[in-house]
């Protein structure tokens, strides 16, 4: 996604951590693990990646063999003792606030990217004729607020992508369960369409 690993790598450096490599990162819902490898590639010995999905688990170890890669449910208890991580990630993945806080270090930071309101908007106007924008970011820094966690920053990302059919109806794959048969042939009708990608990003400390 272009643009988005370099606002998330700012971010990070605008609140280095004392830490370097000598603590573990962790990515919950870690996906096929672009991002981990993209952000801390120089640090494989601390980095852990959590998914519940074999496949996600089996192409992240491929593409990055030096970290370590665990099949989990980050729903569930986190397989790491009370305060081992200097840092936890979700990105676009689950937040179980009250393990990320018996996890992290006193010092620790939580960074938690979630999709912003205006994210796939025309292809969820395109779907449902009004599409609804629904800000969470508000939401999340109070549930974070519950477990003794500071918001130390917010920021936005936003990009727009040109998508041609097979892409769009991939994204309306990932989005909706299910697309009635009138919405189908709506957007069987669009050859292609310009979308915006938006996601609300956070950094955590206590
Ligand atoms: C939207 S994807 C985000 C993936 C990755 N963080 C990224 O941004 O590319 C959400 C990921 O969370 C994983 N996931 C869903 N429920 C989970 C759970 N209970 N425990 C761990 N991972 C889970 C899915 O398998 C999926 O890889």
């Amino acid at each position: 996604m272009v643009g988005l690993i370099e606002t998330l790598s700012e971010l990070l450096s605008e609140h280095p951590l004392d830490l370097s490599c000598t603590r573990r990162t962790i990515d919950l819902g870690c996906g096929e693990g672009s991002f981990g490898k993209a952000l801390f590639d120089d640090c494989p010995e601390t980095f852990c990646g959590i998914d519940l999905s074999k496949r996600a688990i089996r192409l992240a170890a491929r593409q990055w063999p030096d970290a370590t890669w665990v099949l989990a449910n980050a729903d569930r208890v986190l397989p790491f003792a009370d305060g081992t991580a200097g840092r936890l990630m979700s990105l676009f993945g689950r937040r179980p606030v009250t393990e990320i806080a018996r996890v992290l270090c006193d010092d620790g930071q939580c960074m938690i990217a979630v999709p912003g309101e205006e994210d796939l908007i025309e292809l969820r106007e395109l779907v449902q004729t009004v599409g609804k924008r629904r800000s969470r970011w508000k939401a999340i820094v109070d549930e974070f607020a519950d477990v003794g966690f500071k918001l130390q920053r917010q920021a936005t990302w936003r990009h727009s992508v040109e998508l041609d059919q097979p892409a769009i109806t991939d994204a309306l794959a990932m989005t909706y369960r299910a697309v009635r048969h009138s919405q189908h042939s709506r957007i069987q009708s669009v050859e292609q369409m310009n979308v915006t990608l938006h996601a609300d990003l956070m950094v955590f400390q206590r």
